[in-house]
């Protein structure tokens, strides 16, 4: 096994407030988590991240914070918090939360105090501007529901900077006060035990905003100084960044120490995020092909987080028109679908027209990738989405347990829940739900469970190296393999929807015994790899040799 726990891991998202409520309230809480865990440990995954728990007003799913030190009282108390700490490590599960320290709440008291005069204390931890910054309708992340970056603050007589909506001004990362208290911050939910962060909006944390510039510098080292403190504190904490940026700048965000990163453990491939949805929307490989190709090289203990669904859109903006377009087409044709123009707002259930064949597949293929796999909750039982919903809030909605009310996320009046539970149509929970898939051990979620098995026992996906296997392929199939010492798997996935042959004879002389380890059907025994049949939308995970000597 590999040193560095979170490259062999699966990681599992979730919402606590949309996941299972334990009191009654309409609102999913820790304890309903913690009631939930020997259902994620069965499941397979080894390290859940949590969306932003602390209090806040919730205009942003939590994702504006008024107080970093605690928890939000929806969802329990820090004493809970603890529990569910201890008591997912019981199981082998580690905790990573959402560091969302780019902005705070516009209620939070330090903007209240920074606002209420300028003598205040806290009136440097913000961005200010005397006079309208030219650049004040640039550079929104929710254009149509944003359309600034400065808004004047009457209170203050003055411009503030919010990178985001409105509600969430930006703190100022040049002040030393405000970086020493991002490690306080740090330090205390590292003290309490989580095994890292999901760091929110990190280019914009290191941004050292000029009012009137739109390209304002950004100052890397602080992401060296964060990587240094957490290391201190917790030999073994990582570093999760959400940094969706142009490709050339990644390796910068990983940082070099003479080739062991010394900035941030793993970044979220939106790239490959992209690329994926493009392939599985075209039924051609290339852009993945391309993307192994041409992924910069990491440093040491540097490692991609992959992803097909998260909490937030599929951005599409990555892509040229032409790809872009051919996304939406297949995946998110209805204007009511799409977001900001650059994403869609669906699950992968229903952009794959419930197709459970095309699912698995999808699937199959994002976990044989180099990198971690994220893993969104409900997507291993198939939810969809609820396009009645406004924004993102269409791919939030609770997780369906079972075939009671509300799907058993919550006892409480339907009125009464945070996001309503889907209750019509082909993913309603009476369809789509734990309780019905975990009695079949054919259902998605059997699957799932199968997969993530598999997937552990291959650490060479993890930890090892990841190439595209170059030989000449029907169309629509992928073929790579993942290295490392454990020995070495072969993959197969078919993006078309046409019964295949292939042949990687080539590789016989590396095979020692080669055993089909997961595929979507019986197929015949793999033989000498000449003649291995592939139905459409199939795949084939074939473990190719393994190293006894590790
Ligand atoms: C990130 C989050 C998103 C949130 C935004 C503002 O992009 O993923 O959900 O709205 O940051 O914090």
């Amino acid at each position: 096994m590999g040193d560095r726990w979170y490259s062999e891991a699966v990681i599992y998202c979730l919402d606590v407030e949309t996941y299972a409520d334990s009191d009654g309230d309409g609102v999913g809480d820790i304890r309903g988590l913690i009631g939930r865990l020997d259902y994620l440990a069965r499941l397979g995954v080894t390290c859940i991240w949590l969306s932003p728990i602390h209090p806040s007003p919730n205009k942003d799913d939590g994702y504006d914070a008024t107080d970093f030190y605690n928890v939000d009282p929806r969802l329990g108390t820090l004493g809970d918090f603890a529990e569910l700490l201890h008591q997912a490590q019981n199981r082998g599960i580690r905790v990573i939360i959402d560091l969302v320290v780019n902005h705070t709440s516009d209620e939070h008291p330090w903007f209240q105090s920074a606002r209420s005069s300028p003598d205040s204390a806290y009136r440097d931890w913000y961005i200010w501007s005397e006079e309208a910054p030219d650049d004040r309708h640039q550079g929104m992340v929710f254009p149509g529901e944003q359309n600034e970056t400065w808004s004047y603050d009457r209170t203050a007589k003055a411009w503030y900077y919010h990178r985001f909506y409105k509600f969430q001004p930006d703190l100022n990362m040049a002040n030393p006060k405000v970086r020493e208290e991002v490690k306080k911050i740090m330090s205390f939910w590292l003290q309490l035990g989580v095994s890292g962060f999901r760091m929110d909006a990190v280019p914009f944390i290191i941004e050292l905003t000029e009012p009137g510039n739109p390209n304002s510098p950004k100052d890397m080292e602080f992401l060296t100084e964060l990587r240094q403190h957490v290391q201190w504190r917790r030999g073994d904490a990582v570093l999760l960044a959400e940094a969706n940026v142009e490709p050339d700048q990644l390796p910068v965000y990983f940082g070099d120490g003479s080739g062991s990163g010394n900035r941030i453990h793993m970044l979220f491939d939106f790239m490959l995020n992209g690329r994926l949805m493009l392939a599985l929307a075209r039924e051609d490989p290339e852009t993945i092909i391309d993307a192994l190709r041409d992924t910069p090289k990491l440093p040491t203990g540097g490692q991609w987080a992959t992803f097909l669904r998260n909490h937030d859109e599929i951005d599409l903006s990555r892509l040229t028109t032409d790809q872009r377009n051919d996304v939406l087409a297949k995946f998110g044709p209805d204007e009511e679908m799409q977001l900001y123009g650059r994403g869609i707002r669906r699950r992968l259930a229903p952009m794959l027209g419930n197709d459970r064949r095309h699912i698995e597949l999808a699937y199959a293929l994002q976990f044989s990738l180099r990198g971690t796999p994220v893993l969104r909750y409900g997507e291993e039982i198939g939810m969809g989405e609820d396009l009645s919903l406004k924004g993102r809030d269409a791919i939030r909605t609770p997780m369906q347990w079972s075939y009671q009310p509300n799907g058993g996320f919550s006892t409480a009046e339907p009125e009464k829940l945070v996001r309503p539970v889907l209750d019509t149509g082909e993913f309603s929970y009476e369809k789509v739900n734990v309780t019905a898939q975990r009695k079949d051990p054919r259902s998605l979620l059997g699957w799932f469970e199968r997969m993530i098995r598999t997937l552990r026992e291959a650490p060479e996906i993890g930890s090892g190296s990841t190439t595209h296997i170059d030989v000449p392929l029907p169309a629509g199939v992928l073929a790579h393999r993942a290295d490392g010492p454990t020995g070495t798997m072969v993959f197969l996935h078919n993006l078309g929807t046409e019964d295949v042959e292939v042949d990687l004879s080539t590789l016989q002389p590396e095979a020692d015994l080669p055993v089909d380890v997961l595929s979507d059907r019986g197929y015949d025994e793999v033989g000498k790899l000449d003649r291995l049949k592939l139905a459409g939308h199939g795949y084939r995970w074939i473990r190719l040799c393994r190293s006894w000597s590790v």
